[in-house]
């Protein structure tokens, strides 16, 4: 739309606030006009336009906590509106929101003091989520956030803990907790979670160095697993797969069963008709080997050095659409990016079975044979 007639529409809309007549619906609708009008055009003065801004202002308002929030925020750059972000990140019930709320709010000024307050909140269950979703976002502002965190003895053990976890979600993370560790300022109560963490990376190099600086955990179960063949030979308990399924083995986090469960990787209600048990093993102990085409992990490292890995499910010339192994969707304007690379590793992680024992991995294969076409 040329800027003229903006402009003509904007005089028009505006006379309707200047008579002080409008209802509410009626002022909601004409600013959102105004809105969608503005986010057409590049070179309009913003600042300038009193009654464009409060048009904005107004909208914004109305549609806080939505992602058209975050996206109209985002575009127009608006100061002033931390405390919202701050809300999002606390309350929303989308990862996907409190993720981009976080980069917002860490692309402002005086956000990374915002979120190093929430960070040290009393309320431990927001301090940890917050952990979580900075861990998520993995750019350079929130590792220096979540670095702080770890090495702060004042902060309580479970929400440091949850610091680790966010850093160990990709390399560039898991090689500043080792630089810690090379240091000796790594607090520790926090050198055998570390340990155990960075002994499960996908760099070899990382896995190598975290065993040589940290103390390692014992394996829940470090005997070694007879072959496949063998193992779908036994019987196990389909309950108790289940439960693991949804729970501690996480298999829950990335695929969906019966409508429960999130969406990574494909949907496994009817596994139990596609695959034979020898073929699940396989699976689960070595998820690379047969990665299908829908599912190729790929890495994206940005102009500003930020890794960030997952499935790719979407791309134009303008943005590229990531979906991380936490279920989050990460869009990534074209511009910022530096190199897309394809990697042969599936993002479903290979080392899933070092967190339960043998008698585990042998009821989730029964619980997933259990699941047939009804
Ligand atoms: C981080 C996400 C993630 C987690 C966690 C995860 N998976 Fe997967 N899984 C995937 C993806 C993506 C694929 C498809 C690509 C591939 O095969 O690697 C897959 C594939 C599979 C397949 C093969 C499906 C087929 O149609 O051939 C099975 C079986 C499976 N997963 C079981 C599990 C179990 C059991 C667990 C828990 C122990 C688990 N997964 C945990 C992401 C995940």
């Amino acid at each position: 739309m040329p800027s003229k007639t903006l402009m003509i529409l904007f005089v028009l809309l505006s006379s309707f606030y200047i008579s002080g007549n409008a209802d509410d619906a009626l002022r909601a609708r004409n600013d959102a006009i105004i809105v969608r009008a503005l986010e057409r055009i590049d070179d309009h003065d913003l600042e300038g336009d009193v009654h464009a801004m409060a048009a904005l202002n107004r909208h914004l308002d109305r549609v806080v906590g939505t992602q058209e929030y975050l996206t109209l925020v985002k575009k127009f750059k608006l100061a002033g509106r931390e405390d919202e972000l701050l809300g999002m990140i606390r309350k929303s019930n989308s990862d996907n929101l409190k993720t981009q709320a976080a980069e917002l709010l860490l692309s402002k000024p005086n956000g990374k003091t915002y979120l190093s307050n929430l960070l040290r909140s009393e309320d431990s269950v927001t301090a940890k989520n917050s952990c979580r979703i900075l861990g998520i976002l993995g750019n350079d502002a929130s590792r220096t956030l979540l670095l702080q965190t770890i090495t702060n003895t004042q902060i309580s053990f479970e929400v440091r803990q949850q610091a680790i976890v966010g850093l160990a979600k990709n390399g560039v993370g898991q090689n500043s907790v080792l630089k810690l560790a090379m240091e000796q300022t790594l607090p520790a109560d926090m050198r055998l979670l570390a340990g155990g963490m960075l002994a499960r990376s996908n760099d070899v190099k990382i896995q190598e160095r975290a065993k040589r600086l940290l103390p390692q955990p014992q394996m829940k179960d470090s005997a070694p697993l007879p072959p496949i063949d063998q193992l779908a030979s036994l019987k196990g308990n389909i309950g108790a797969g289940k439960e693991l399924f949804e729970g501690k083995a996480t298999c829950s986090n990335c695929h969906i069963v019966n409508q429960l469960g999130k969406n990574v990787g494909p949907d496994l209600s009817e596994i139990g008709s596609k695959l034979s048990r020898d073929a699940m093993y396989q699976a689960i102990l070595d998820p690379s080997a047969g990665i299908s085409q829908n599912y190729e992990n790929f890495s994206v490292r940005t102009l500003d050095g930020q890794v960030i890995s997952g499935l790719k499910v979407s791309e134009t010339d303008q943005v590229i659409v990531i979906r991380t192994a936490d279920a989050v969707d990460r869009r990534i304007p074209k511009t910022e990016v530096d190199v897309v690379k394809k990697s042969d590793k599936s993002i479903m992680p290979e080392n899933l079975h070092h967190s339960f024992d043998q008698k585990g991995l042998i009821d989730l294969v029964e619980y997933m044979t259990s699941l047939t076409k009804s």
